[in-house]
């Protein structure tokens, strides 16, 4: 497996997004790629990060000169593939697909209608398809709060219909701390009455499972445990997006419902989806979400157990690219479990990225 490419990535400024680009670096530090990367940011700070060739500032995604940027840039350094890494870029560039396949830049994204897709048409996707989904109710006025709490129980998850890492979620107790919730989010204009979800609160383990597929097929997939968040302390919800500490785990119940809640949301899944899942009151595994996106530390993940293992065949990053741009892949991947078990991966501001072994307390310093 080698691959040579001239490839554009978006959104490199962010962590998930400098991830990728540190992944694809392994591998040409291992051999087994070889990369002309240009990397564009709307962050005029954070597009300074990822080790890039050419680094080009963007509009934002809404922005009409968005795409065509996007364009200029593919003819300028002869792009052959393009990987628009944040959601939010990655569901117009899938929208526009048609514009880059015509200028010969291929790509490898889900379509639009399966990439950060609104949490009530989730939930009703999932619902239709008999995948467990916490009980869920859609707030237009105080009143559906009232009848959530009657009909549901306390406490509840109060949560954004639209957004990512966590937005606006919180643990609610009552029905008053719900509407004081809403009230204070619409009074500062985060939010308008009918943003808003409620669902059952769900207590447990909170758990993630990533998989890449291709034209309907699944390609490979892991699954861990997510152990802490980073700066919880200082945050309400104690949800702050990505973990500072997980865990990978081979566990069935989740690669069965991981697999079926992207077949759910996309019955010909094509490209790489995320999943993430909470364990009830009842011990039961539910799904929160489901996205034809990358999380953030998926290909971290990649990065840090192919350097400790000396086995570029585990990085997610690598075999993406591999797949988007050759379509087929000329090595054998597991379907599930991809990486061992019980390998934590331990990231927090500014202390680097750490690799742990529980079996034999092995640690690796991946950056
Ligand atoms: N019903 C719930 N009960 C308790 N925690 C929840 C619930 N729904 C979501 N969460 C927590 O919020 C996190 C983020 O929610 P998620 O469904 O992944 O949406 P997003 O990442 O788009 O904000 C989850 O990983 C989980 O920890
Ligand atoms: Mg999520």
């Amino acid at each position: 497996m080698r691959i040579k490419a001239r490839i554009l990535v978006t959104g490199v400024g962010g962590s998930g997004g400098f991830n990728f680009v540190s992944a694809l670096r392994t591998a040409e530090r291992a051999g087994v790629a070889e990369l002309f990367i240009v990397g564009t940011d709307y962050n005029r700070y954070h597009i300074l990060a990822p080790d890039v060739n050419v680094r080009h500032r963007t509009p934002r995604h809404s922005d009409p000169e968005f795409i065509p940027t996007l364009l200029t840039l593919a003819k300028q350094y002869t792009i052959e593939f393009i990987h628009p890494h944040p959601s939010s870029e990655a569901k117009v560039v899938s929208e526009m697909r048609k514009r880059f396949e015509e200028e010969g830049v291929s790509l490898y994204l889900p379509d639009a209608s399966a990439i950060a897709p609104s949490k009530d048409y989730i939930i009703k996707r999932l619902n239709d398809n008999g995948v467990p989904v916490p009980s869920t109710k859609i707030v237009k006025e105080s009143e559906d709060v009232e009848n959530a709490f009657r009909e549901l129980g306390s406490p509840l998850w109060i949560r954004a219909r639209a957004g990512a890492g966590g937005r606006l979620g919180l643990k609610v107790n009552t029905p008053e701390e719900a509407i004081l919730w809403i009230r204070l989010n619409v009074l500062q204009g985060r939010a308008t009455w009918g943003d808003f979800l409620l669902h059952s609160y769900l207590p447990g383990r909170d758990f993630a499972f990533d998989s890449l597929w291709y034209r309907g097929k699944l390609i490979t997939s892991y699954a861990r445990e997510r152990l802490e968040y980073p700066l919880r302390h200082i945050s309400l919800s104690g949800i702050t997006g990505t973990p500072s500490v997980a865990r990978t785990i081979h566990h069935e119940e989740i690669n069965r419902i991981g697999t079926a809640a992207v077949l759910a949301l996309d019955p010909s899944p094509h490209g790489f989806y995320s999943v993430d899942l909470k364990e009830g009151a009842d011990g039961k595994i539910y799904v929160t979400e489901v996205d034809g996106k990358w999380h953030t530390t998926a290909p971290l993940w990649g990065e840090a157990i192919s350097l400790a293992y000396g086995d570029q065949t585990m990085n997610l990053a690598l075999l993406y690219l591999h797949l988007g741009i050759t379509g087929a892949l000329d090595i054998d991947v597991p379907k599930y479990n991809l990486y061992p078990e019980g390998l934590y991966l331990i990231r927090q501001l500014d202390t680097g990225v750490i690799l742990y072994r529980e079996s034999d307390g092995k640690t690796w310093r991946v950056r």
